[in-house]
């Protein structure tokens, strides 16, 4: 079976429309309802917006992550290196990843560091976490003076976190802070001319320094992803660009996405004061509602996959070469798969959201992400009594993809 080409939706326009991306529910709901799965003639996308639909692309061992294998994307079009030389560069020095690579390669690269990541070793770094974590609280003001808890809490939070697993110090966390920004608004696919530039500026830099790191820290610490990354170079498992632009990427996956996790979180349960009760009143419902602010407000707008042969989902054939398009506000929301989907329920269970994705590519820090969601949740509630929003909160504008928040200003009181 094929779709229907749609002649009367403007796919990028209406994802690039900051009112649409302000609130797509209605509009997504009803796209969701014409069809799961929509065929952009203009761009060439398949939309999918049914959660059983890109669930079952994301198992698909025909789709994958790899760009290259876009037809007419940025590796495929023999002019694209000319029309555009420096996103030719920075797609070029971004590839050799595990997220973009899949098969063999990605298992090779996957395997170098997925022992940091099991519950076991994870469970291990719970009091690492919570020390970060308490430091921040001790330095809340406590007497009513207003704070911005993104600033102050959310997001040096799961950056000192990292700075501590990948052995960098302290003083360079704010460097690191700012490649990781740049770098993560590569995953929009409508990048500006200044978007691509900084994101190579980035790169470029922050594979230098971590080049050096790699060359002074002849072993890391224990069970750091230094040794881990060291290990995987040492044995030839990486070569040396493989090395750097895993790690790379490992500090952009784990920072960003977490203060966003953080920061949405706090907002929806300040938004949601009988959730903000339940979980003072039962801590433990914490993890949960990290997994609820994932499906009900996730980070990210889309997840690219890209057809490497030509297969068929939810019953629509997608050619070779084909992207396909994940819609996360859409398959989150999906009623087929969510009850009463619209509602933030921090008691849901069952919550199989794909803020994390799917599949072979299933997001590899996502029990260090949930552990610092819950810690992040329930330390702050038990260390104030009153935590009230002042103003409302405030969305960076990050492009079509990445959403985060700028501003969370509340008075705190013990
Ligand atoms: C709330 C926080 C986080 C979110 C929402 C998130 C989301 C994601 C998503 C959507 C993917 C792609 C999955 C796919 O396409 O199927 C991914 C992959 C990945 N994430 Fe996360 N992530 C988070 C935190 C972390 C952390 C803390 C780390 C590690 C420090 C991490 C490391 C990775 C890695 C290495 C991959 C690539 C996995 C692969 O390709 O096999 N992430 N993440």
């Amino acid at each position: 079976m094929s779709v229907p080409e749609e002649t009367d939706t403007d796919w990028w326009t209406m994802l690039a429309d900051p009112d649409f991306l302000a609130d797509p529910h209605d509009r997504l709901d009803v796209l969701r309802a014409e069809n799961p799965i929509h065929f952009d003639p203009a761009s060439g996308c398949y939309f999918i917006l049914g959660h059983a639909e890109f669930s079952e692309a994301m198992r698909n061992k025909a789709i994958g992550r790899d760009s290259r294998n876009w037809k007419g994307g940025w590796h495929s079009d023999p002019g694209f290196r000319e029309r555009d030389p420096v996103a030719f560069r920075l797609f070029s020095l971004f590839q050799p990843q595990m997220i973009n690579v899949d098969g063999i390669d990605h298992a090779r690269m996957r395997g170098v560091y997925e022992p940091a990541f099991r519950a076991q070793a994870v469970a291990q770094l719970e009091g690492m976490v919570r020390e970060e974590t308490e430091r921040l609280i001790a330095a809340l003001p406590s007497d009513g003076r207003p704070v911005n808890l993104i600033d102050a809490y959310a997001q040096p939070m799961p950056l000192n976190v990292l700075c501590r697993l990948f052995d960098i110090p302290r003083d360079m966390a704010d460097t690191v802070s700012d490649w990781s920004k740049k770098l993560i608004q590569i995953g929009d696919l409508m990048l500006t001319d200044q978007q691509k530039s900084d994101g190579l500026e980035a790169l470029t830099a922050f594979k230098s320094y971590l080049r050096e790191q790699l060359s002074v820290s002849s072993t890391g610490t224990e069970g750091s992803l230094m040794r881990l990354a060291l290990q995987g170079l040492d044995n030839g498992t990486l070569d040396e660009e493989e090395t750097l632009t895993n790690l790379v990427a490992l500090l952009i996956a784990g920072h960003e996405t977490t203060v966003t996790l953080i920061g949405i979180g706090l907002k929806l349960l300040l938004e949601h004061p009988k959730e903000m009760e339940r979980l003072r009143a039962q801590p433990d419902l914490a993890r949960n509602a990290a997994d609820e602010t994932l499906r009900y407000d996730p980070g990210g707008n889309f997840l690219l996959r890209v057809a490497a042969q030509s297969c068929e989902i939810g019953g629509v054939k997608i050619p070779q070469g084909a992207p396909v398009i994940g819609l996360l506000r859409a398959t989150n929301r999906d009623p087929a798969r969510f009850k009463d989907p619209h509602r933030f329920d921090i008691t849901r269970t069952g919550n199989a959201h794909h803020t994390f994705g799917g599949g072979a590519h299933f997001c590899l820090g996502a029990p260090l992400a949930r552990m610092e969601g819950r810690l992040a949740f329930q330390c702050l509630l038990s260390a104030f009594a009153d935590i009230e929003l002042q103003e409302p909160p405030r969305w960076l504008n990050m492009g079509t993809n990445a959403r985060s928040l700028e501003s969370l200003i509340v008075t705190l009181k013990r």
